[in-house]
């Protein structure tokens, strides 16, 4: 696949809101977690979700990723030219994505991560129609209560009805520690916790005759503590190619680590000890701050600065903190609560060089 020539847009013409990164930070972040994972014998798989875009998958495949991790069928579709072992860890279930996924498997091998029959029958349908066997991994929960087999016997017996059927080889065991946000130095009991369930679940594999050739897990908060979960091949982290107001709170990066900003613009100071900016709930969302404490995002050139709260168009900066006063047409760039979310409402990212912003697609943003 060639890539496609940059596109830019002069800085004077920058409308705000606009999504600003920068990918030499997304870069070295990629490159940092590659060459901790890789220390630990462990391979990246990142989460696409993060960033939907090609350039930055291209990125994170140079740095080192061995494979992407997908949630849609939209970003499986975007990313299969880049040739890479996908794996979708989002159960596809009903008649459209059936259609969607024998379409899919008709140009392209895909991985996917389940834990109900209903979901491996559509798969199998798929895989059938498009003659294309698709290698499948069990979900197991490790705490977060969302998606997974919550008791590994129950999984093991799943897994073995996979391996069953020669249309979805069993690859392995999927999990996903997402009820794990505080700070890392605090992760070690919940970290153990995982690693124990994670051992159960590969006890009970063997008693049926099941090796898992890829063990699946990780996230950023708990990314460079990956090495503690024995047993584990390769993780997923993917907001760690540019990090949030979350993760910095939690100690996962620091704050030269984030890459991707929301540019906005004062547009009102009527209100004494408040400013507006154009900056809301559309281009910011409405993510709770996890770590705790108010607010939707924070100033980055004056981190004591948080939008303490939004509405569509508008988000109001909190001055109480500050005696800086910006008037009205400043601009400020605001590091939101959860970056994937923010990323999710944008329709493109602009990257400063020189004197211009390059324009560096979202493709796979959207459902189509
Ligand atoms: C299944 C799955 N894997 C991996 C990730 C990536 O985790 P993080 O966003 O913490 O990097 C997510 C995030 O939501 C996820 O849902």
């Amino acid at each position: 696949m060639t890539e496609p020539q940059p596109r830019f847009v002069p800085d004077h013409l920058v409308d705000t809101p606009a999504a600003l990164i920068d990918l030499a930070v997304a870069r070295r972040n990629a490159r940092n977690v590659a060459g901790y994972l890789s220390e630990h014998g462990l391979r990246w798989r990142p989460h696409v979700k993060t960033h939907k875009s090609l350039t930055l998958a291209r990125l994170q495949l140079d740095e080192g990723a061995a494979g992407l991790t997908v949630a849609t069928l939209r970003e499986a579709e975007v990313m299969a030219p880049l040739e890479t072992d996908l794996l979708l860890a989002h159960p596809p279930v009903g008649e459209a994505r059936r259609q969607r996924l024998t379409r899919f498997l008709e140009r392209w091998p895909l991985s996917v991560a389940l834990d109900s029959v209903e979901a491996l029958d559509t798969v199998r349908a798929a895989a059938r129609a498009a003659d294309r066997p698709v290698p499948t991994l069990v979900e197991i929960d490790v705490g977060m209560g969302r998606v997974g087999f919550p008791d590994v016997e129950t999984a093991a017996d799943f897994a073995h009805r996979v391996a069953d059927g020669h249309e979805t080889p069993f690859r392995g065991v999927v999990f996903y520690p997402g009820h794990i946000r505080s700070p890392s130095r605090e992760q070690g009991d919940a970290m153990e916790a995982v690693g124990a369930r994670v051992q159960e679940a590969l006890e009970a594999l063997a008693a049926r005759g099941l090796v898992p050739q890829v063990v699946s897990g990780g996230s950023t908060p708990t990314l460079w503590r990956s090495h503690e979960i024995p047993g584990l091949t390769e993780v997923r982290a993917g907001t760690c190619i540019f990090h949030d107001r979350d993760t910095l709170a939690m100690g996962v990066c620091r704050f030269q680590d984030l890459a991707y900003r929301v540019l906005a613009t004062v547009i009102s100071t009527a209100i004494p000890g408040q400013v507006v900016v154009d900056a809301g709930s559309k281009a910011l969302a409405r993510e709770n701050f996890r770590s705790g404490g108010e607010g939707f995002a924070f100033v980055a050139e004056h981190p004591e600065v948080i939008v303490r709260s939004v509405s569509e168009e508008h988000g109001i900066l909190d001055l109480s903190a500050t005696s800086w006063r910006p008037g009205v047409g400043e601009r400020v760039s605001l590091i939101p609560n959860h970056v994937c979310v923010s990323v999710n409402l944008q329709d493109r990212y602009l990257y400063p060089e020189g004197e211009r912003m390059r324009v560096v697609e979202i493709e796979a943003r959207g459902r189509v």
